[in-house]
C-alpha cells in the first residue's frame, strides 16, 4: 500500500490472535498529531469475510480516538472493490486520488476484479461531524 518502509519505525501494530496464531494485523502511523493513517490491514485468507477486518479497523479507530486524533486516512487501489466497500461501510469517505501511484511504484501490473490497479484512492474518516 505504501512505496517505502520508513513508516515502520514510528508505527503501531494491532494484531488479532487465536489458537496461538496471528489471524489479522492493522498498522497505523501518525501523519501529524491530529491526523493518522492506517498503513496496512490484512486478515489471513482462511479467516476473511467473518468480521475480523471490521473488528481490527474498529480497534484502530478506537485507539486513534483515545489519543484525540481528529482524522484517520486509509489508501487503497482503484480496483480494490471489496476494500472500498469495507472502508466506506466503516465511515471513511473518498477524499483524494493519487493518479498512477500503483503503476509508478510496482513493476508488475496488478489486476483485480478485471480492473487494472493504477490509482490510489485515499479515504478519510473524521471524528467531527461533516
Ligand atoms: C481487506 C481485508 C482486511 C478485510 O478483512 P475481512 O475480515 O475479510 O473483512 P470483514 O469480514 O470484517 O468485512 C468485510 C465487509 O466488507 C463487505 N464487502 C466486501 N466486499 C463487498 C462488496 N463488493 N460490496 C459490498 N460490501 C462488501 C462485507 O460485506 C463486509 O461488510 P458487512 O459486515 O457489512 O457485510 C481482507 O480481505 C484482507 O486481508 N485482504 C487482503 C489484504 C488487503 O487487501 N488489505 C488492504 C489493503 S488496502
Amino acid at each position: 500500500m505504501v512505496g517505502g518502509e520508513e513508516y515502520l519505525t514510528n508505527s503501531l501494530v494491532l494484531g488479532f490472535m487465536a489458537e496461538g496464531q496471528v489471524r489479522g494485523v492493522v498498522v497505523l502511523a501518525p501523519l501529524s498529531e491530529a491526523s493518522w493513517e492506517i498503513k496496512n490491514i490484512a486478515v489471513s485468507p482462511n479467516h476473511q469475510g467473518r468480521g475480523l477486518g471490521k473488528a481490527l479497523l474498529r480497534a484502530a479507530l478506537d485507539l486513534c480516538k483515545d489519543r484525540s486524533v481528529q482524522e484517520v486516512w486509509i489508501g487503497t487501489g482503484n480496483s480494490s472493490l471489496s476494500q472500498l466497500a469495507l472502508y466506506q461501510k466503516m465511515g471513511f469517505r473518498m477524499m483524494e486520488i493519487v493518479r498512477d501511484f500503483f503503476s509508478q511504484h510496482y513493476a508488475e501490473e496488478i489486476v483485480e476484479n478485471g480492473i487494472p490497479c493504477r490509482d490510489m484512492v485515499r479515504l478519510v474518516l473524521r471524528f467531527t461531524v461533516e
